[in-house]
């Protein structure tokens, strides 16, 4: 092929598929703003003092959301909807028998959400469906005027995360993501620290999705994320693990993500599963590595490893390190701090075959630690939070920081921005292993406001 046949195909390719490649760095596709359109960052809306909800999808983990808005004072649930008419009447009923009125009830296909979003009595769509159905609704509940948050992840291309951005920055609707794990116990309180500055500059961080789904395959509505798994190949559920490190990162107030590598390992377990409990040949169409690696460069420097393993044996684990110039956290497997100077007594200085100098803080110091950071939102709800439960909690504290900010108008915890960076690693992931893992530019979301913020900060 001639250059003028190779830059003609780059072109060709930029504009079907959003990407080309250009030097030793895949380019992504930005696409212009609109004129009348700008950033969503810090965006406030007017305060819903009683927040009516909408719920779409009643399958694993709908009905645990629907129970834990029961929990929050000011929230009123209004409309219920699934495919499968006996989950909308289940939640109905429990409902029902937990003393609230009956929501009205949608059901019978998947387009039958259409009637949701039109709703005039909804302020908020909550779309815990398969992932197929996440932006269409939201792009949908937005232009319907309603504020949406969609489980994780909440889209799953490039096309679909700007679509999502560009109709909130049209409509100045939230859209949130809702991701959880930012708000596990360990996760919050650690962010507090290295925003004051405890781990000095954090450089390097980790996060992981290492859950082996092996006894879940079977029990996702028609299937849908297993033949995600079988028709695509990359980090297909990175949230969990981006989510936290991002925030202290401060990615898009004040940092970004430039490029990244992805590498992933041949494709073993999930096929002999399927072929041991159905019978079914898929080796041969399997895209998905069982464990994916991702490396991302931050504008600042920053160095984030991302893994992705739903396959194999292994005990679950999200990682969360931080890496920073005067302290590292850890959660998984072993969950501590290590801090400059509080460590390393003279003598173990002296003695550098001595590595219990390099050890984690001591249990003790670890509590006062977790007790001193934690942020006063998260003193005031947790004992509540573990009481209604959601993963241990952390489930009832997004929930409860959504509902919050919405009755008093205030910038949600997470952005649209937020949602697009920590679901793009499923489509970049994806072109960086199809090349080799060639480096892949990440977008700037915010397009060109990455470092408008200073820092993140949750609203009060
Ligand atoms: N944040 C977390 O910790 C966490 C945990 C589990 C699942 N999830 C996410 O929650 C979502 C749902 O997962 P799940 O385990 O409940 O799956 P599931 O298969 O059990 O449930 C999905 C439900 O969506 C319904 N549905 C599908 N298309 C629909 C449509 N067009 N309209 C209305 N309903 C529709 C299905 O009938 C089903 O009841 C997924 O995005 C998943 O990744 C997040």
């Amino acid at each position: 092929m001639n250059k003028r046949s190779v830059f003609l195909l780059a072109v060709l390719v930029f504009f079907c598929f959003g990407f080309a490649e250009a030097g030793n760095v895949i380019k992504t596709k930005v696409p212009k703003r609109e004129k009348s359109q700008t950033d969503v960052l810090e965006l406030r809306c007017d305060p819903i003092p009683v927040v009516r909800v909408a719920f779409i999808g009643l399958g694993m983990r709908g009905p645990g959301a629907v129970n834990r808005m029961t929990n929050i004072d000011g929230v009123e649930i209004v409309a219920l909807c699934d495919v499968e008419q006996d989950r909308v009447e289940k939640v109905n009923a429990m409902l029902e028998k937990k003393g609230f009125p009956k929501a009205k009830e949608f059901y019978g296909t998947t387009e039958a959400w259409r009637e949701v979003t039109k709703l005039p009595n909804v302020d908020l769509v909550y779309v815990a469906t398969d992932w197929a159905h996440h932006a269409v609704i939201g792009v949908q509940a937005m232009k319907d005027g309603k504020h949406v948050a969609i489980e994780v992840p909440a889209a799953m291309t490039l096309q679909e995360i700007w679509d999502l951005i560009n109709t909130s920055e049209k409509t100045r609707k939230h859209c949130m993501q809702l991701e959880n794990c930012v708000y596990d116990f360990f996760e919050l309180t650690t962010l507090n620290m290295a925003q004051n500055g405890v781990f000095g500059e954090i450089l390097h961080t980790e996060g992981a999705y290492i859950h082996n789904l092996e006894p879940f395959w079977n029990t996702y509505w028609k299937n849908w994320r297993l033949e995600y798994n079988i028709a695509h190949h990359g980090d297909l559920y990175p949230t969990h693990g981006l989510g936290p490190v991002c925030q202290a990162l401060n990615m898009h107030r004040g940092d970004r993500m430039r490029y990244l590598v992805s590498m992933a390992t041949k494709t073993v377990c999930i096929p002999e599963f399927i072929k041991k409990t159905t019978g079914r040949d898929v080796s041969k169409e399997f895209q998905n590595g069982d464990h994916t690696i991702t490396l991302i460069k931050t504008e600042k420097g920053k160095t984030i490893n991302i893994q992705h393993n739903v396959a194999t044996p292994r005990p679950y684990n999200r990682m969360y390190q931080l890496t920073g110039t005067k302290g590292f956290a850890n959660k998984y497997p072993v969950q501590g701090y290590a801090i400059e100077g509080g460590q390393l007594s003279k003598d173990i200085v002296k003695n550098h075959e001595d590595l219990s100098g390099h050890s984690f803080v001591s249990e003790k110091v670890k509590a006062a630690l977790m007790e001193k950071y934690k942020f006063p939102f998260q003193r005031q709800i947790e004992d509540k939070a573990k009481t209604v439960g959601g993963h241990g909690g952390m489930d009832f504290i997004m929930d409860y920081r959504m509902i919050y900010c919405l009755q008093r108008g205030l910038p949600l915890d997470m952005d649209v921005y937020d949602l697009a960076e920590w679901c793009c690693l499923i489509p970049l992931s994806e072109i960086s292993l199809k090349h080799s893992s060639a480096a892949v530019e990440v977008p700037d979301f915010t397009r060109g406001a990455w470092d408008k913020l200073d820092g993140l900060h949750f609203a009060e």
